[in-house]
């Protein structure tokens, strides 16, 4: 995934959506798809390009919490927080993914972030963990520190 913006690259996601403004949550999504994140840069180009005001743009980044706004850390952990993995421990995994990387849920650092998701469609195999857009299942602590530290040296 890159993350650094690239004004060309905006361009042809907007035009790949016409410019049309009622495509707005589609475009945001894909320019988290390409850019990891939306900055400035890309809300300002956004609402140029679609003829809206950046606080339009700024109002729908905001009210999806889908929406990463900064620049993610290298690894990208997302931890179910939905009922079955509940069930099977998730809360308990939460705890120490926090503890062991040094960061809250919702967060992050240069290496890591830290990020809740609510169903990854792997309920039966609870609890589940998603790392750069892998999705584990019956993850414990242990096998946690494991695709952690996998992730980590890729
Ligand atoms: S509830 Fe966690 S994967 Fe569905």
């Amino acid at each position: 995934m890159k993350t650094d913006y690239d004004k060309k690259a905006a361009t042809e996601i907007i035009l790949g959506f016409d410019n049309r403004p009622e495509m707005l949550v589609q475009i945001l999504h894909a320019f988290v798809a390409r850019f990891a994140y939306l900055g400035e840069d890309g809300v300002r180009q956004i609402a140029t390009e679609l003829n809206l005001s950046r606080a339009e743009v700024w109002g729908v980044v905001k009210f999806y919490h889908d929406f990463r706004t900064e620049a993610p850390g290298r690894t990208v952990i997302k931890i179910c927080q939905s009922e079955a993995c509940q069930a099977m421990g998730s809360r308990d995994l939460t705890a120490h993914a926090e503890k062991t990387l040094g960061i809250s849920m919702g967060s992050g650092d240069r290496a890591h972030t830290l990020e809740p998701v609510y169903c990854l469609g792997n309920c039966a195999c609870s609890p589940a963990v998603m790392i750069d857009d892998q999705v584990y299942g019956r993850v414990d602590t242990r096998r946690f520190d494991t695709l952690v530290t996998d992730a980590e040296s890729q």
